[in-house]
């Protein structure tokens, strides 16, 4: 099993080692190493069982230091740093070489993010590099947003497991990126694309793509739970499994007759329904039930990224 800890020398120590460390985010736990030591980088596609083709995201302790890893900062996205660093946006921008291949999957740019938690900035501050680090949970699987998940999944294959305490945003970070000038958001995540178009304008969405894996967070299945996961309206879907044992997460005030009934929010709160959905999708796979039964919630601001991963999970074949 891993070590559980707040000790940033020893993280630091184990990183310039090239080992693994799992850290803390705002948005969920990273599986971190040193981002410019390929071999370092090849143990977190080992640890995860990640295909090679699916990017890592490098992770700075401020903006400034971007300008060591890519060629180019387009004023946009100097712009949306300025406004949401440290924070959950991931900026692709064309790398330099002394990123790896190995890093981006061989494609031209990297995605750079300053993450907003005090000991993964304090410990990114005392590195002489950036770490890339994908989210600490096996590949496919739903994203750890407390350091016991890691422990529960990757706890055998990690020497350290830095504590943060629960992820206070709770899904990952937005992707944006650009197409000939034009604003690409890959992922929906923490911030929501109406606060980034007020910054870039309207932006395009490419998202659910399987065909091509630009970003392949937008794989269909990619936030996998290990139960069959029903998304509609719960009243409907409960008489249709009446038969079965079911979990129900809903939304908002309501009255649900379930033994297995997790709440995402209930006072219709999307930021509260983003920090529980992950370790609520948790909760029902060590629950004794058959299935879950889920709604969507509103499309608007951080609800487009929930109901994005509540989708991703009811189109899991079981
Ligand atoms: O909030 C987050 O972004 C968390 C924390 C740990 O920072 N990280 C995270 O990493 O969610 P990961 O690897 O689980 O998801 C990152 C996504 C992947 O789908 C990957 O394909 C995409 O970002 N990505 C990374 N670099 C990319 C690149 N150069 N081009 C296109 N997509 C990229
Ligand atoms: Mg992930």
């Amino acid at each position: 099993m891993a070590i559980i800890g707040k000790d940033i020398q020893y993280a630091a120590t184990l990183l310039k080692e090239g080992s693994l460390v799992a850290i803390p985010t705002e948005t969920v736990y990273g599986l971190a190493a040193n981002a410019l030591d390929a071999e370092a980088v090849t143990k977190i596609f080992s640890a995860k069982q990640r295909p090679h083709f699916d990017p890592l995201i490098v992770h700075v302790s401020s903006f400034e230091k971007v300008s060591d890893y890519v060629s180019e900062i387009y004023p946009h996205a100097i712009k949306l740093a300025k406004e949401f660093w440290p924070g959950p946006l991931t900026i692709l921008l064309p790398k330099k070489s002394i990123i790896p291949d190995l890093v981006t999957s061989g494609l031209d740019r990297v995605g750079v993010r300053c993450p907003d938690h005090p000991l993964t900035l304090s410990l990114l501050q005392q590195l002489t590099f950036p770490v890339a680090a994908p989210s600490a949970n096996p590949f496919g699987y739903v994203s750890p947003t407390s350091a016991q998940h890691v422990q529960d999944q990757l706890g055998e294959k990690i020497p350290y497991i830095l504590d943060g305490g629960n992820c206070k945003v709770g899904i990952e970070s937005t992707i944006i990126g650009w197409e000939n000038d034009q604003p690409v958001l890959y992922r929906l995540g923490g911030i929501s694309q109406e606060a980034i178009e007020k910054i870039t304008g309207p932006v395009k969405r490419i998202m659910h793509s399987t065909s091509q894996p630009q970003a392949p967070g937008q794989l269909t299945s990619h936030y996998a739970p290990g139960k069959k996961f029903l998304l509609g309206n719960i009243e409907s879907l409960m008489k249709e499994n009446a038969g079965k044992k079911a979990g129900v997460l809903s939304f908002g005030k309501g009255n649900i007759q379930n033994d297995y009934h997790l709440n995402l929010s209930e006072n219709g709160n999307l930021e509260e329904a983003a920090r529980n959905l992950f370790s609520m999708l948790r909760k029902f796979d060590s629950m004794n039930v058959d299935l879950v039964i889920a709604e969507e919630v509103p499309e608007e601001g951080l609800g487009k990224a929930i109901n994005d991963r509540l989708r991703r999970a009811a189109a899991t074949p079981q």
